[in-house]
């Protein structure tokens, strides 16, 4: 099939880089003609653009695992997309998609890096949220880092998102005992009734260490971290001897641009991994990808299925909202996968 009009890609690109927090005036909307695409490509439009907190570090120029946004470029995200025109023989109108193709609302790519969804199998928005890169992170960082074990203590915190969520549930699953932390009570009394957390507590409140605390009676095995900064302190003295902390994430400390104020805590930490024989591991979720994706799929939509897994989505609609509800995501203002619906699926 080939389009005969112009096809027009409303998109938000990095304007400039932030210092600290960012702001909209660090973004700007355009509109471009897209090209009509050549052999091997096919045009999609975007249903659902996932935003996620790693993309602060590609607005940033500091050294990372993946290279920055540059300025006057189309911010990076993963998308789900439906094809309006193909030239690769895999792919033809109609077909939903995985891409990674921005924040944009149509895009001419590569036909080699689509994934071809089914939207019988599952709501097309978990293409990119629990059984899309967040679930994996989870499911991948929890059972090949953490390895939690029946009967032991996991702690995580942004645990009412995507990524939190899951761990806590795969540690349920696996027989471990779940303690979230969350901002706020909604996000605590969420963990409690809908995930079946055993206990949540919120790293909002005044006496949040001490509520920690007891909510460890025997310690912790696991610390799947998501946050840093002043939740990772607290945890950090109820480590377990042996105890394993995937460092998933440290979204509490992205907007830092100095070192924080107040002791070098450095010795004291290096101390602690040495008396209590810790294990701390970062990790990206791609490097498990080979050989862990199929059974992360096969083992979440499972769970999905018998009812024993729950996730939730918190949509906002069109791609001129995505910076506002990027910098709200960074702050906790979501509640669950943050999304941007596009465009309606149909
Ligand atoms: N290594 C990897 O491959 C990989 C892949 C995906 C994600 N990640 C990381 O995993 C973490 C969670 O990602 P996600 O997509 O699931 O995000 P998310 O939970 O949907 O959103 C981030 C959450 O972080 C919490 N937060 C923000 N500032 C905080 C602070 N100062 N202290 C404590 N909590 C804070 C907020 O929740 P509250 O309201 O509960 O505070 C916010 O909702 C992030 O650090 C992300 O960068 C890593």
């Amino acid at each position: 099939m080939s389009v005969e009009s112009i096809v027009q890609s409303t998109r938000i690109v990095l304007a400039s880089r932030p210092d600290g927090v960012p702001t909209t005036d660090n973004f700007r909307l355009e509109a471009v003609n897209l090209p009509d695409p050549a052999d091997g490509q096919v045009l999609i439009r975007i249903i659902y653009l996932s935003l996620d907190p790693y993309m602060r570090g590609r607005m940033s120029s500091a050294e990372s695992y993946a290279d920055p946004v540059e300025i006057g470029e189309v911010m990076v995200g993963g998308t789900v997309g439906q094809v309006i025109d193909s030239r690769h023989p895999g792919f033809e109108s109609g077909d939903y998609v995985l891409a990674y193709a921005g924040w944009q609302s149509h895009a001419v790519v590569d036909g080699k890096l689509l994934r071809k969804l089914a939207p019988a199998a599952a709501p097309l928005s978990t293409a990119v949220g629990v059984l899309g890169m967040p679930g994996f992170t989870a499911y991948s960082g929890l059972l090949k880092i953490g390895q939690p074990r029946e009967g032991e203590t996991v702690v995580v915190a942004a645990a009412s998102g995507p990524v939190g969520s899951a761990v806590g549930q795969i540690a349920k699953l696996k027989g471990a005992r779940a303690v979230g932390i969350a901002g706020g009570p909604e996000k605590c009394a969420y963990l409690l009734d809908e995930l079946g957390f055993d206990a949540a507590v919120d790293h909002k409140a005044p006496d949040f260490a001490e509520q920690l605390g007891a909510a460890v009676p025997d310690g912790i095995d696991v610390y799947f971290e998501n946050v840093g900064g002043a939740v990772a302190a607290a945890v950090l003295p109820l480590l377990k001897l042996y105890a394993r902390v995937p460092v998933c994430g440290l979204i509490a400390q992205y907007n830092d641009s100095t070192a924080p104020e107040g002791p070098d805590r450095l010795p004291g930490f290096f101390s602690r991994v040495l008396v209590k024989s810790l294990t701390i591991r970062g990790f990206i979720q791609g490097e498990f990808v080979s050989e862990m994706y199929e059974d992360f799929l096969r083992d979440v939509s499972g769970w999905i299925k018998e009812g024993r897994f729950e996730y939730r989505e918190d949509f906002v609609d069109g791609i001129e909202n995505a910076p506002t509800a990027f910098i709200g995501l960074l702050q906790g203002k979501n509640f669950g996968k943050m999304l941007v619906r596009v465009a309606e699926e149909g």
